[in-house]
């Protein structure tokens, strides 16, 4: 069937736009207003007073751990057993102890239940990821997390455009991250996006994506603080954290913007796709109770109904066979508590305590759904997989 898992999601239009910035008399090539207006963009788009445009949505991930750190302090971070690596990698580089919680089957994400019973004195933020699209918030959870007073940090990098109640996700939690990577609903070729209303938080960010200069903030204020604080330094050149260089460059952001204009005709394709696809599953084989409302995803979640090792092999195998590209364990490879980098740190059991994450991990994959994918092969591959017999 020759179906990768993205395709065509990069355009001539992008590149002609691309092209036609190099050909400008002498193009600024770094962070500069192409990227202030993707930025200015991207935040009109979702609905938040401020973006700040990186190098990649681990980058985002990064900088928003560190922000938190520096100005929240060190702590616990409730976190998901099915997430990106970044993720769980950016709470421990930062000095957070991770705290792990179990998924919802019917939307991957984080179980709201089990988020609540895992806070206590220490814990500085729930760091949720809204997987492959599905929305993972719940009334109960916003309310149980303003009541207990911790911020929510979303990751929407796989969920560009998805909604909870109609609102967009990235707008509920006190930061967001998005990534632009490649196989996302839109690209930059790699970049990320740091989202949020809270001005104290945006001026840290921007300077934590500039090593921490302090010329980097828009705040006349914050700069002035500095600059009095510190009169025996150069104004130019104040480190106020020990950070990184995360910036991308304009060349990513003209490609962002063209992207931007397209993506919510390309989300409507997909979650037209996805629907087709959950419908023309065989329910006693295949999960299809996945909470579709307000999806918005950029790859088909095949996950067995129960357990039954026979029966994946055999879905292997006919993907295989068929030339459809698929990525076992669905978001990040499955259980995160599984990977070496991890068993050094929470033991080499902890993945025993995480039941629901594991069934995914060894009986569910993820399909490309890209925005012209045709609907006849949809059809197509849902035969071929209700038609295996294990
Ligand atoms: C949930 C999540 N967070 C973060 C990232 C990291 O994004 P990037 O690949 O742009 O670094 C990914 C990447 O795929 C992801 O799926």
């Amino acid at each position: 069937m020759q179906w990768p898992l993205m395709r065509n999601n990069i355009v001539r239009e992008d590149l002609d736009a691309l092209i036609a910035h190099l050909k400008s008399d002498d193009p600024m090539l770094t962070q500069s207003g192409n990227v202030r207006a993707f930025e200015k963009e991207w935040s009109e788009w979702l609905g938040v007073k401020h973006s700040v445009f990186v190098n990649s949505g681990a980058s985002a991930n990064l900088i928003t751990m560190t922000a938190l750190r520096e100005l929240r302090g060190g702590g616990e971070v409730i976190v998901p057993t099915l997430t990106w690596v970044s993720d769980i990698a950016s709470v421990l580089q930062c000095g957070f102890e991770p705290v792990f919680v179990d998924i919802d089957e019917r939307t991957l994400g984080m179980d709201a239940e089990q988020v609540l019973k895992k806070i206590t004195r220490k814990t500085r933020a729930v760091f949720l990821t809204h997987i492959l699209g599905y929305n993972a918030l719940t009334d109960g959870l916003l309310k149980g997390l303003k009541k207990a007073g911790v911020p929510l940090i979303e990751d929407v990098c796989e969920s560009h455009g998805a909604t909870f109640k109609g609102r967009k996700l990235g707008t509920f939690g006190l930061v967001s991250n998005f990534s632009f990577y490649y196989a996302h609903h839109m690209s930059t070729v790699e970049g990320g996006m740091v989202c949020t209303d809270d001005a104290e938080l945006y001026e840290t960010l921007r300077m934590l994506r500039s090593h921490g200069m302090v010329r980097e903030a828009t705040s006349p204020e914050v700069k002035n603080r500095y600059a009095k604080q510190h009169p025996d330094l150069n104004p130019d050149f104040i480190f106020a954290f020990p950070a990184y260089n995360v910036r991308s460059t304009e060349l990513n952001a003209v490609i962002g913007r063209t992207q931007l204009k397209r993506l919510d005709a390309n989300n409507e394709r997909r979650t037209a796709n996805l629907k087709l696809f959950l419908g023309g599953l065989d329910a006693k084989k295949y999960r299809t109770d996945f909470a579709v409302a307000g999806s918005c995803n950029y790859a088909f979640t095949l996950v067995l109904k129960k357990p039954d090792p026979k029966l994946w092999a055999a879905v292997e195998k006919t993907l295989r066979e068929a030339g459809v590209e698929f990525r076992r364990g669905t978001s990040g490879g499955g259980n995160q508590l599984r990977q070496p980098y991890l068993r050094k740190v929470v033991g080499k059991d902890a993945w025993r305590k995480f039941p629901k994450v594991d069934h995914v991990h060894f009986y569910g994959a993820y399909i490309g759904n890209y925005p012209d994918l045709e609907q006849e092969r949809i059809r197509e591959l849902c035969k071929l997989l209700n038609g295996i017999k294990a």
